[in-house]
């Protein structure tokens, strides 16, 4: 018997495996003693036979075994050359491990395979990454590799996974757990709105701020599949790959992404905590650079660009506050709607007849920096990039436009030339530090090597520009993973900026996302995607969650709302040195109608509450919202920010509403903060500071 462990202080993952066999993950949850005897826990492990099983249970293995009466989904489909389908039958071969990673190979000689699982495990974050890959002598087909598999617990009634839409990102789809399988299969070749890849899979009784959670997320950006599934002897397995059929060719190597992975015993939050903290400690470039307030011109003029008014525009942002001037989508081509022009990376002289430096020089001298938007993977059929290289499109000639826009094709190397030229020419010519990277369609076929593509073009110019930023948007969330963000350093959450729907998208989202690399805008007063008014106070502290910005035209602002801007502004850039590298907690709200989250800071001296009101209250008054993660004995002076802010609707003497308090860690924890009564679409912002 052969039997593996890796443990951080919150969690034990043990493998184990009889006569070389494949491994199984035996045990995975809260710690376990270091002399816990791990055979005897196989032993405790196996299950009983009864009438109408086998003689012996099938193992639900890391990579399950098509050739073992296996009766659920296997972790390999290939095929030979030819198309033969191949059964794989493997047996260890050896490993490497140390405190925290373990590798495991295993060989098929009849096949001549050879298959890894690599984990290892992050003693800070407690995140656990785990990858396969699959090594033949000969050319073969491959139809499925899962990532390492994981049992789900069986102490579980339903699941949480992730939906989405243009503009409604990150929707939790509850499901609950049954015979058979719930399987998500992004075929769209992006990460997609509509299949953020990753599952949740709480115990009973598991709230934001407690339970036992096991989560998932799989770090690739071409489309996935999904696979929870209940066997029929009870036993649950999740399975996590790359889109089914997305390896176009034939090839003597395969790999997975990486799964990351994490148990919490501290609830939802305890996952979006290590997450959080991977990504931004982990997996991000330059995960300390400031973050700076961000202007972003796509609301205010779209293509309409015109040096002298974006100056204007420009002028009126930073005094507001703005750091960051991002010249959206416009600048190139003859791009004067978004019919034509993509592909044409050359500044349009029409519009900017001295090339962009009159603009830039206008930027910096307003103390900000300057960024710009590039669209790389994309064409217009009405291009002269498109007209010079029809034979560049990814994809049939009358395939189904999106945006009226086709995907070039990013495994060909002459493709990457010219986008590399391209982009490198426009970042050597000008002062440029940031790009925001769009993607605004999905691709006509699922293609793993066009995500390789993308990734090699992202790579280089990262390493030939180090000092240049990357944003990842695709049509607002349409590319949020934590495979791009090793290449990116902010995602465009959400093209809503709508704040009672960026709310709800933000609040969702930090299950995995830290605020440091989630951008958040204050839009135009009336939303130009959802028409909704929203007053300012709400859609300032609304961005003031995330990585703050502005996007809309600021001369359209009254003195109240430019005051209330700055103001706010102002006190984000107070406080977001601590804030970058905070822990965004959500909260269980006793009133549906609140959506409230705490950011904590990392050594706990300070914290503030974003208590958002999504909707009318169904009781009349507030009710008390409980903090967590505090002190018990503790005290914390609680102060309203924005108390200024209440209504006169709200007529009560509650003494938070003019003064600041002091109140036990064990009180916010066990009874709540009972804030003033307060419209819907608004929002009140508490700071908490350790005594
Ligand atoms: C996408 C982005 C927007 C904007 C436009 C420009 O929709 O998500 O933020 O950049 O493209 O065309």
């Amino acid at each position: 018997m052969q039997t593996w462990r890796l443990d951080s202080t919150a969690q034990t993952l043990v493998l184990a495996s009889k006569r070389g066999r494949m491994a199984q993950v035996i045990y995975w949850g809260n710690p376990l003693p270091k002399a816990e005897d791990l055979q005897a826990l196989f032993g405790a492990h196996t299950l009983d036979v009864t009438g109408g099983m086998l003689d012996k249970p099938p193992e639900l293995s890391i990579c399950p075994d098509a050739r073992q009466t296996f009766p659920g989904q296997p972790g390999i489909v290939i095929a030979d050359a030819n198309g033969k389908p191949m059964l794989p039958r493997f047996a260890y071969v050896s490993e490497t491990r140390s405190e925290t990673t373990l590798s495991l190979t295993y060989g098929d000689p009849d096949h001549d395979l050879t298959y890894i699982a690599h984990f290892e495990i992050d003693r800070e974050t407690h995140v656990i990454s785990a990858r396969a890959s699959l090594n033949s002598s000969q050319d073969i087909r491959l139809h499925w590799l899962s990532a390492p598999v994981f049992p789900a617990p069986q102490l579980s009634d339903e699941m949480y996974d992730f939906a989405g839409r243009w503009c409604d990102e990150f929707q939790m789809v509850t499901t609950p757990w049954s015979a058979g399988i719930r399987m998500r299969e992004n075929r769209t070749g992006r990460t997609g709105h509509e299949h953020f890849p990753a599952l949740i899979v709480p115990r009973r009784g598991t709230t934001n701020t407690q339970g036992q959670v096991y989560a998932f997320h799989y770090g690739w950006s071409g489309g996935h599949r999904m696979i929870a599934e209940e066997l029929p002897d009870g036993g649950r397995q999740v399975q996590f790959g790359n889109a089914t059929g997305s390896e176009l060719n034939a090839s003597r190597h395969f790999e997975t992404a990486t799964l990351y992975s994490v148990f919490s015993d501290a609830g939802l939050n305890g996952c979006a905590v290590s997450f959080q903290r991977h990504v931004r400690d982990r997996i991000v470039k330059n995960p300390a650079r400031p973050r700076p307030v961000h202007y972003n011109c796509w609301e205010a003029v779209y293509f309409d660009h015109d040096v002298d008014q974006l100056s204007e525009i420009a002028t009126h942002a930073a005094a507001l506050g703005a750091e960051r001037f991002v010249l959206d989508d416009g600048w190139f081509g003859v791009r004067d709607d978004d019919t034509c022009a993509l592909g044409d990376w050359f500044v349009d002289t029409r519009k900017y007849p001295n090339g962009l430096k009159p603009l830039i020089d206008h930027v910096h001298a307003q103390g900000m920096t300057f960024g710009i938007w590039f669209e790389p993977e994309m064409v217009n059929p009405n291009s002269d990039t498109f007209r010079a290289h029809p034979d560049w499109v990814l994809g049939d000639m009358d395939q189904i436009l999106g945006r009226q826009q086709m995907v070039l094709n990013m495994a060909l190397p002459a493709v990457q030339e010219y986008l590399f030229d391209r982009i490198a020419a426009m970042l050597q010519s000008n002062e440029i530090e940031y790009i925001k990277w769009d993607h605004n369609r999905v691709l006509p076929i699922v293609d793993a090597d066009q995500t390789r593509g993308t990734y090699a073009l992202l790579d280089r110019l990262n390493v030939t520009f180090p000092d240049v930023e990357i944003e990842s948007c695709s049509s607002g969330g349409g590319r949020i993973d934590f495979e791009i963000l090793h290449r990116t350093g902010r995602v465009w959450l959400s093209d809503s900026n709508d704040a009672l729907e960026r709310l709800k998208i933000q609040h969702n989202a930090a299950l995995f996302l830290p605020g440091a690399v989630t951008g958040s805008h204050v839009g135009p007063r009336k939303s130009h995607t959802s028409g909704r008014s929203h007053d300012i106070r709400f859609r300032a502290w609304v961005a003031a969650q995330r990585h703050m910005g502005f996007e809309m035209d600021p001369r359209e602002l009254t003195p109240d709302e430019q005051q209330v801007l700055r103001d706010v502004t102002t006190w984000w850039k107070e406080n977001r040195d601590w804030m970058r590298t905070a822990d965004i907690l959500r909260l269980d709200s006793a009133d549906r109608a609140i959506i409230a989250e705490q950011q904590l800071s990392q050594n706990g001296a300070q914290f503030v509450v974003f208590a958002g009101k999504a909707d009318t209250s169904n009781q009349i008054a507030p009710r008390p919202l409980r903090l967590t993660k505090l002190v018990t004995d503790a005290l914390y002076t609680i102060e309203l920010v924005n108390r200024a802010d209440a209504h006169h609707l709200s007529r009560g003497d509650q003494l938070i509403k003019t003064t600041p308090m002091t109140l036990s860690g064990g009180y916010l924890m066990n009874h709540g903060i009972t804030l003033p009564w307060s419209f819907p679409d608004s929002m009140w912002v508490l700071k908490g500071t350790k005594l």
